[in-house]
């Protein structure tokens, strides 16, 4: 599996597990949290991504029961703050809101910390970007997290352009990453920007929903689906690989963070990266899902 190189501090697997579902399975006992991890690791996936708000502020607190301080040193652990959502911790806020106050943050990540019994977080994300803003007070608390050693590295979230800008224009620290959604079902990130602003400036992009959070397998890509199925028969393995690799094919460094709660797909999750994948064949996947050929 190769490895992706964000900061002196930190190196992130190219493909990642997220933990958005952990909640949703049936089953969250630590033993097959830990199943999962491990059936990631031995594929070479180390990264895991979660969220403050991950199953109503609870995921957070799933990982931390089944973390080992032996398994906590072979992954790297992305979380995200600023989402305040009226539940669990935030049960008295009056509305759904962003916060990116110094306290809520440093709040937060003390929260993540004790949830997931961790001393450090790998990767610290803004999840969504605030209208409200104040970028120098976000860029000091990201700083400050920073410099405290709680977190090794910062990055975005659903960011745009500007938003990056604003913010980073404010920071002593260099914004890592920028997590995105970005799929065959909604691939606007090739070409509204996003996708070729961080490659410019040289920054790995984390691509959420890679599998259009499943929508790909709700029987409506007939088209799409059977093309991606043809190409995995051909190479030995399946669509959901073969969608996977579409973006792993792009020059841009993305890393597709997978969601799957079922095991034997997280078993098979790095299958991705051994799809070959040449120009035409990355041109016959787009026109698909553009639904027609390209100009
Ligand atoms: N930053 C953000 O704003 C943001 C937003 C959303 C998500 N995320 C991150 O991205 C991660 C991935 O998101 P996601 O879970 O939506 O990604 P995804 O991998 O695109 O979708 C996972 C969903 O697809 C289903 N699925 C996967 N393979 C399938 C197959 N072969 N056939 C049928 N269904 C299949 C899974 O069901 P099964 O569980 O049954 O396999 C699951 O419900 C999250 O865990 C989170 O870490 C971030």
């Amino acid at each position: 599996m190769d490895r992706i190189r964000l900061n002196d501090a930190l190196e992130m697997s190219r493909l990642v597990y997220g933990m958005w579902r952990l909640g949703d399975d049936d089953n969250t006992t630590a033993d097959h949290v830990r199943n999962k991890i491990a059936a990631c690791l031995d594929q070479g996936i180390t990264t895991m991504d979660q969220a403050d708000i991950y199953g109503g502020y609870e995921a957070e607190e799933i990982l931390g029961n089944a973390l080992t301080p032996e398994l906590r040193h072979r992954i790297e652990i992305v979380t995200k703050c600023d989402i305040v959502a009226p539940v669990g911790r935030y049960a008295d806020a009056r509305v759904k809101h962003y916060d990116t106050s110094r306290a809520h943050i440093l709040a937060s990540v003390d929260h993540s910390l004790r949830l997931m019994k961790i001393d450090h977080i790998d990767l610290l994300l803004i999840h969504r970007p605030d209208p409200m803003m104040d970028h120098f007070e976000t860029g000091a608390a990201l700083d400050e997290v920073v410099k405290s050693g709680k977190v090794r590295a910062v990055g975005v979230s659903n960011f745009r352009p500007w938003d990056w800008e604003l913010l980073q224009s404010a920071m002593k620290t260099p914004l890592v990453t920028n997590q995105i959604e970005i799929s065959l079902l909604h691939h606007t990130p090739f070409t509204n920007g996003d996708v070729a602003f961080h490659q410019r400036h040289g920054q790995p992009i984390m691509a959420w929903s890679p599998l259009g959070g499943g929508a790909l397998f709700d029987g409506k890509h007939t088209a799409l689906r059977a093309r991606l199925s043809e190409i995995g028969a051909e190479q030995g393995t399946d669509d959901a690989a073969v969608a996977v690799a579409w973006l792993l094919a792009h020059p841009a460094r993305i890393l597709p963070v997978l969601g799957t709660n079922n095991l034997d797909r997280i078993a098979r999750i790095g299958d991705a990266a051994k799809v070959r994948m040449d120009r035409e064949t990355w041109f016959d996947l787009y026109t698909l899902a553009l639904g027609h050929e390209v100009a």
